[in-house]
């Protein structure tokens, strides 16, 4: 099929990616020339494990281009994905400009057979009013289908090419056919291929979201009972996850989520709600929680020093929102390192994949170290904020010759509090007795 992805930014450039690697023809736009000029070259902008070896593979094999030309990828095109960005507004609500933008931009080269997709996240209603606008501006009643993504940053590619199932909403069943045809290489596992209303569609991702951000607050606010309480929340987690009602997935307590999602749809379904003049209770309470939860190893460093943070030399490992990416859109870790700023003390960070990132913002406000064992030198404390793979196994004997007096901040539970006590560590965790 000839496709075109509108949006070249993590989920257009995966999505078109991995359909060419399905052997379709795809053309990815963008008006950012420097990044599609660099695409050409066969530089990806961000990180995502085995990304840019399947951009390159699949653009030598002549399947996947890049142009900034709308109109041209557009007008051969039996399928037009629609990926750009829905970041959040000032008032909590996703902001579409981007959406009504390409909208009006294709509208004069569809093909009249052209099934038209968002596979951004949109506001429950956006299916209906692109179709009402490319009405008005073809004459026409041209196919427009929902087809939300649920990838996860830094398993994208394994998530499109696996998914435990794929959505669509559609107004007319043979637009559903023409979506399955285009899935059906990535569900030869028997995964599901679910049709539904574009309604239905657009609301189930929000829901799917919104749903995991409820777990990690629920688990994050059980683990700051344990601690008061006396309870072990890894036992806990143990205790109830056999219960195959609750399961294991998406209950590791930590620093709060962060990424371009969680909030961003939390606080979008929120508003959608309040629109409605109903009140959103829960999501409310998921979005406050968290926020609190990014607090929590600041909380346990004033407690540690006496509220006298000034001069302190403080080594923060991990920076992303999670492991495997470089993104840091809100980071547990910035909130840390702002806090720790303002109480005047001095950071020293590591994270493998976004100190680039990190810098861009912070300039020299903070030091950036090579490798994480450089940042322990003379560090009064250290705080994971990230459970890179790196961080597991350290050399726990020469973290505590570099440090001195080790203080560890475990805001992602990675050792045990028993034998780091052993080890002569004075450990901090989520959730867990010293
Ligand atoms: C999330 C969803 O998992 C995807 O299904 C969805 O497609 C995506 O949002 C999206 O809407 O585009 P992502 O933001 O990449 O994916 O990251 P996750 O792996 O879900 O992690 C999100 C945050 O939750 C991270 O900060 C992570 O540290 C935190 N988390 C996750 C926990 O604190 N505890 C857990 O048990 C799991």
């Amino acid at each position: 099929m000839k496709i075109a992805v509108i949006g070249t930014g993590y989920v257009g450039l995966v999505t078109g990616t991995c359909f060419a690697d399905s052997g379709n023809d795809v053309t990815c736009i963008d008006i950012n020339e420097a990044k599609i000029e660099g695409l050409k070259r066969g530089e990806v902008p961000i990180y995502e494990p085995g990304l840019s070896e399947l951009v390159i593979h699949n653009s030598e094999a002549g399947r996947l281009h890049f142009t900034t030309d709308t109109a041209a990828a557009v007008a051969p095109a039996e399928v037009v994905y629609l990926a750009v960005g829905t970041p959040q507004g000032d008032d909590g609500a996703a902001d579409l400009s981007a959406m009504w933008a390409v909208v009006k931009a294709i509208a004069p080269s569809l093909r009249e057979d052209a099934v038209v997709v968002t596979k951004s996240t949109v506001p429950v209603g956006t299916n209906a009013r692109i179709f009402g606008m490319l009405k008005e501006f073809t004459g026409r009643e041209c196919d427009v289908a929902s087809n939300p993504e649920f990838l996860k940053e830094g398993a994208a590619i394994e998530d499109f090419m696996k998914p435990d199932r794929v959505v669509v909403g559609v107004r007319r069943p043979e637009v559903g056919d023409v979506l399955h045809q285009l899935y059906k290489p990535f569900l030869r596992t028997e995964k599901p291929f679910l049709v539904m209303s574009p309604e239905s569609a657009e609301m189930t991702k929000y829901v799917a979201n919104a749903l995991l951000a409820t777990k990690i607050s629920f688990i994050n606010e059980m683990a700051n009972l344990c601690e008061k309480m006396g309870g072990d929340i890894n036992d806990v987690r143990r205790g109830i996850g056999h219960d195959s009602r609750i399961g294991f997935a998406f209950l590791f307590p930590g620093v709060g989520y962060g990424g371009s999602c969680f909030p961003k749809d939390v606080r979008a379904l929120e508003s959608m709600t309040v629109d409605k003049e109903l009140t959103p209770a829960m999501l409310r309470a998921v979005d406050e929680v968290n926020e609190r939860q990014k607090h929590v190893v600041s909380q346990k460093l004033d407690a540690h020093f006496g509220g006298d943070l000034a001069g302190k030399k403080i080594a923060v490992w991990g920076l992303a929102f999670k492991p495997r990416t470089d993104d840091i859109r809100e980071a547990p870790a910035l909130v840390l390192i702002d806090w720790l700023l303002s109480k005047g003390a001095k950071v020293v960070a590591h994270d493998p994949e976004a100190m680039d990132n990190v810098r861009a913002e912070l300039g020299d406000k903070i030091e950036f170290a090579e490798g994480r064992m450089d940042a322990l030198k003379g560090a009064d404390a250290l705080c994971i904020m990230t459970e890179w793979k790196d961080y597991h196994s350290p050399d726990f004997a020469e973290m505590y010759q570099l440090m001195g007096d080790p203080a560890v901040f475990d805001g992602r539970n990675l050792y045990e509090p028993e034998r780091m006590a052993r080890r002569g560590y004075c450990y901090h965790s989520i959730g867990r007795p010293m």
